[in-house]
């Protein structure tokens, strides 16, 4: 089950065959610069054929067969601009001749945007299907000449990694198989993973115990590592909430309907630490989940209960929805112990960052500015915007509590401020640190991004790491 999930089959081929069909990319400049008196600029003045970003144009010879596909690009390439060229040859080719068939690019694009180019193909090709019995053919391209395959295969194994995760159900996603798909991560890249659960648990991690253990389904600490004990340490944290109920703070059902997406944190952040160990970036690369589930039963926390803290810090629970800022908290703190180069976390945290940036822009924190501002650039440049929202002090005081050190709510509106500056409490002030709301949920869906769980960041946190640690 887990296996697959992590299994990313690609629609990349590395011979084309007699009856490969050639994708000519034109941008609308390009397409003006066709030579006149051809098959191709006959079809284009008839069909009226403008090169909008996605579109296609098939060719035939005179005895009906498509020997050419014309196809629209953006200047500079869309990442789904592929992504809607392969779907529409899907569409327009019957399963059977698409299986028999390899398309091969023509275009002059080279370097990054051959590569935004061949990952918009492959992504076309992404379904969540292992619960129906009918199978897609997605449309097989051949490897471009000087395209870097490896880093293309990085990107796109990690995104459905990353989107797997979050689609399988609850009922098959929880807390074990989560920490499943992080050991057989730690497998293929033979990096060491450590589980904290049970006892050292609830003495260690006092608030992930607390808001997990309303679950048969056992709370627990993922710890993986990987790389060279001498390069630059960078630490992921993801929120591992495998559901979120809401706990007795119980959610109406259309808010708990997407719930199995609680997780979306630690799918990113696996997916990035997939990406990152096949690129072999010069990092000692730590991972944390505090993979829970945020139940209902007698051994639910309560609202306005009081429990400890890694830190040390007392909290009272005044929401139990506001569950995974207390389990962030206690494995920010483990990360900071160690004087991390970077510790940067990723969470399905709050609604007030839909509400503030909508569900395509996850809101980004830093204790930094410049990180922020330097990764939200990196973000714009990749198509993958994130944009930073201010860790403003001035509402800091909205979480105080009476009998506690710190609450877990705050009063305003500014629920994505406050969940942030609760997660501050429990950084250490000189740990760079960046902390990502995200949705890590299509809402309507486009080639190469189906409805359902969805890459929101992914692609501009490799990036930004790359960016960081190669130069
Ligand atoms: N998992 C939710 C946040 C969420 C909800 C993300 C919907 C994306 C879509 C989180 O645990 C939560 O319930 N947060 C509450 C906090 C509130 C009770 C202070 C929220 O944001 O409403
Ligand atoms: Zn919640
Ligand atoms: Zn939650």
């Amino acid at each position: 089950m887990i296996e697959k999930l992590l299994t990313a089959p690609h629609p990349f081929a590395n011979t084309a065959g007699k009856d490969a069909v050639p994708v000519l990319l034109l941008d609308s400049k390009a397409l003006k610069a066709q030579k006149t008196g051809t098959m191709e600029t006959a079809r284009i003045k008839d069909t009226g054929f403008t090169a909008r970003p996605g579109t296609i144009l098939p060719i035939y010879n005179n005895r009906g067969h498509i020997v050419k596909i014309l196809a629209g690009i953006a200047s500079p390439i869309g990442i789904y601009d592929l992504a809607s060229v392969a779907d529409a040859i899907t569409r327009a080719i019957a399963p059977a001749n698409l299986k028999a068939r390899v398309f091969t690019l023509e275009t002059e694009l080279k370097g990054d945007a051959l590569e935004t180019a061949c990952l918009g193909w492959a992504l076309a090709s992404y379904r969540y299907d292992f619960y129906k019995k009918d199978a897609a053919t997605p449309a097989r391209l051949l490897w471009p000449k000087g395209v870097d395959k490896k880093r293309v295969l990085a990107m796109f194994e990690g995104i459905v990694a990353l989107r797997n995760l979050v689609n399988t159900p609850a009922n098959d996603m929880g807390p074990d198989e989560l920490e499943d798909a992080a050991r057989l991560l730690a497998k293929r890249f033979e990096a060491k993973i450590a589980v904290v659960k049970g006892k050292p648990l609830e003495s260690g991690f006092p608030l992930i115990h607390a808001v997990g253990i309303s679950s048969p389904r056992a709370p627990r600490l993922i710890d993986l590592q990987w790389g060279n004990a001498k390069h630059p340490k960078l630490t992921l944290v993801g929120k591992g909430v495998c559901f979120d109920t809401g706990g007795l703070n119980l959610k109406p059902g259309a808010f708990m309907l997407q719930m199995k997406k609680d997780m979306g944190g630690s799918a990113h952040a696996l997916g990035v630490a997939l990406a990152i160990m096949a690129l072999k970036l010069p990092v000692r690369l730590r991972v944390l989940i505090p993979a829970v589930e945020n139940s209902v039963s007698g051994t639910s926390f309560r609202p306005r209960d009081v429990y400890n803290s890694r830190k040390g810090l007392t909290v009272e629970t005044s929401d139990t929805d506001a569950e995974g800022r207390l389990v962030l908290a206690d494995a920010l703190t483990l990360a900071c112990e160690e004087k991390p180069d970077l510790v940067l976390d990723c969470a399905t945290l709050t609604g007030s960052a839909r509400a503030a940036l909508g569900y395509d822009i996850p809101a980004v924190f830093s204790n930094n500015e410049k990180l922020a501002q330097d990764l939200s650039a990196t973000a714009l440049g990749v198509q993958d915007p994130l944009w930073p929202l201010p860790l403003w002090q001035g509402y800091k005081k909205e979480l105080a509590s009476d009998i506690a050190d710190l609450n877990n709510i705050g009063t305003s509106p500014a629920g994505a401020i406050t969940a942030a500056l609760f997660l501050e409490h429990f950084i250490e002030p000189s740990t760079p640190w960046v902390h990502i709301d995200m949705y890590a949920w299509e809402q309507t869906g486009k080639p190469g991004r189906p409805r359902g769980g969805a890459d929101t960041g992914m692609r501009a946190v490799v990036k930004f790491l790359e960016d960081r640690y190669l130069k």
